[in-house]
Order: C-alpha cells, then structure tokens, then sequence
C-alpha cells in the first residue's frame, strides 16, 4: 500500500536556505514543491510594473481592486527547474532583482493580498505530497500540517548564501545591500499585523548554519520517517 501523502511546512527568516530544502526533500519524496515566496514576488511585480508601489508609495485600493486580474502558475523551464509564471510570462529571474525584494514586504502585509495566496496555497495542497516554504505555511496556510519545520541561521550565513544565489543568477549586488534588506524584510514580516512570520508552537526548529545541504536533507528526511512511524 501507498504511504500517506503528507504536508509538509517549512518556515523560516529570509535566506535560511527554507526554498532549498524543500525543493530537495519535495524531489526525494516525489512530492510538489511549492516555493510560496514566489508568489508574494511575483504579486509585487506586477504592482511594480504598474506603478502602484514605490519606494514609500503604496496604491493599496488599486492594488486590491486588480488582484483577479493576477494568474500565477508554477511549471518548469527547458531545464526542468521550476518557475513561476505571472498571467503566462515566466518571470522566475526578474522577482529575484533587487528591486522586487526591495519592496515585496509591503505588498505581503495586505490583507487581500494574502487572502488570495493563501487560498491558492491551500488548494495546491489539498491533496498532500506537498512540501511548501514560506512565513505562515505552519500556522495559516496548513495549521494541520504532517510536519512543521522552522528554519534559522545566523545572519552572516544568511548574508553569504543569499548574495551567491544572486551571483550565481547574474544579478549584481553587494553584501551591504543584501544584509539591509535581510534586516528590513524580517522586521516587517515578523511584526506586521496580518499572519506575521513566527514559529508555529508544534515546529521542530533546526538552525542550519553549520550544515551543509545533504546534511540539512538528512535531517529533514528523518523527520519524515520519524513521523511516518508515528502517524497520529
Ligand atoms: O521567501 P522569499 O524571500 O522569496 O519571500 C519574499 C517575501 O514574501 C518575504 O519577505 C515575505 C513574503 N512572504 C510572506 O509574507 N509569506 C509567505 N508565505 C512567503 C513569503
């Protein structure tokens, strides 16, 4: 017999390494990856595009007027990595820039805005054999999840990994400018008012910055097996 399809949370501060983990864990378990972050980036986009936010400008009543206007998919490009797709123009490169990550906290602090993603999260999810990585996945999005992990690690790791995924996709920055918006978007993910970023009280926590990657899947894949073995 098939083992349960489980649902799997992963949570964390920007750059724990969350969308690394569970694109592995989800392909070790042959299970849909779901990078939600993307999502809120590709939303900002979209608003950046039409002029609806800059810098401390903020057209919120535009901004939720138009969100059925905004269709986001995931598929895979001609390399088999997955990408997000924003109304069919994959956009997976762009919302990675500087810009997008610069401003994408406000867009993820409104209410409709999450309502929408957040419902487009849980249907992805409906079925299980999903592991999914974003702020709230353990305690809005899945509050019943199989497992709940919440990620950490010190900021000058974080500091280093994001700034050699940004080099490794040719999008110039500094070190100073990443650690800025490390520190700016974790304040205002942890203390906005609508499901701010906190540890689920049923996440088993692993901070991450002494593992390497297969250590950190090895990790992660006894927590599956550990709770396979312990279905409640
Ligand atoms: O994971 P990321 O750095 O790509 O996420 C981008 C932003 O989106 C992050 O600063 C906060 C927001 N976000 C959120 O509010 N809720 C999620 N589930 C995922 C991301």
């Amino acid at each position: 017999m098939e083992s349960k399809k489980l649902i799997i949370a992963i949570d964390g501060y920007s750059s724990c390494g969350k969308s690394t983990l569970a694109q592995e864990l989800a392909n070790s378990l042959n299970y849909i990856f779901i990078d939600s972050g993307a999502m809120y980036r590709a939303v900002t986009l979209y608003c950046l595009r039409k002029g609806w936010v800059n810098g401390n400008f903020l057209d919120k009543e535009s901004i939720i007027k138009s969100l059925d206007q905004i269709q986001l998919d995931f598929s895979q490009d001609d390399n088999g990595v997955k990408v997000i797709l924003l109304n069919s123009e994959n956009c997976e490169q762009e919302i990675r820039k500087s810009y997008v990550a610069a401003v994408v906290s406000k867009i993820a602090e409104i209410k409709e805005v999450r309502e929408k993603l957040v419902e487009e999260q849980q249907r992805m999810g409906e079925r299980g054999g999903i592991v999914m990585d974003g702020r709230d996945i353990g305690t809005v999005v899945f509050p019943n999840a199989d497992i709940k992990l919440f990620l950490t690690a010190t900021i000058e790791v974080r500091v280093e990994r994001r700034l050699l995924e940004l080099q490794n996709k040719g999008i110039e920055t500094t070190k100073e400018e990443v650690r800025e918006n490390l520190i700016q978007r974790d304040l205002i993910d942890s203390n906005r008012k609508e499901s701010p970023l906190k540890r689920a009280e049923d996440a088993i926590v692993l901070d991450n910055s002494l593992l390497r990657r297969e250590e950190q899947l090895q990790w992660a894949l006894e927590q599956v097996q550990i709770r396979k073995s312990n279905p409640t």
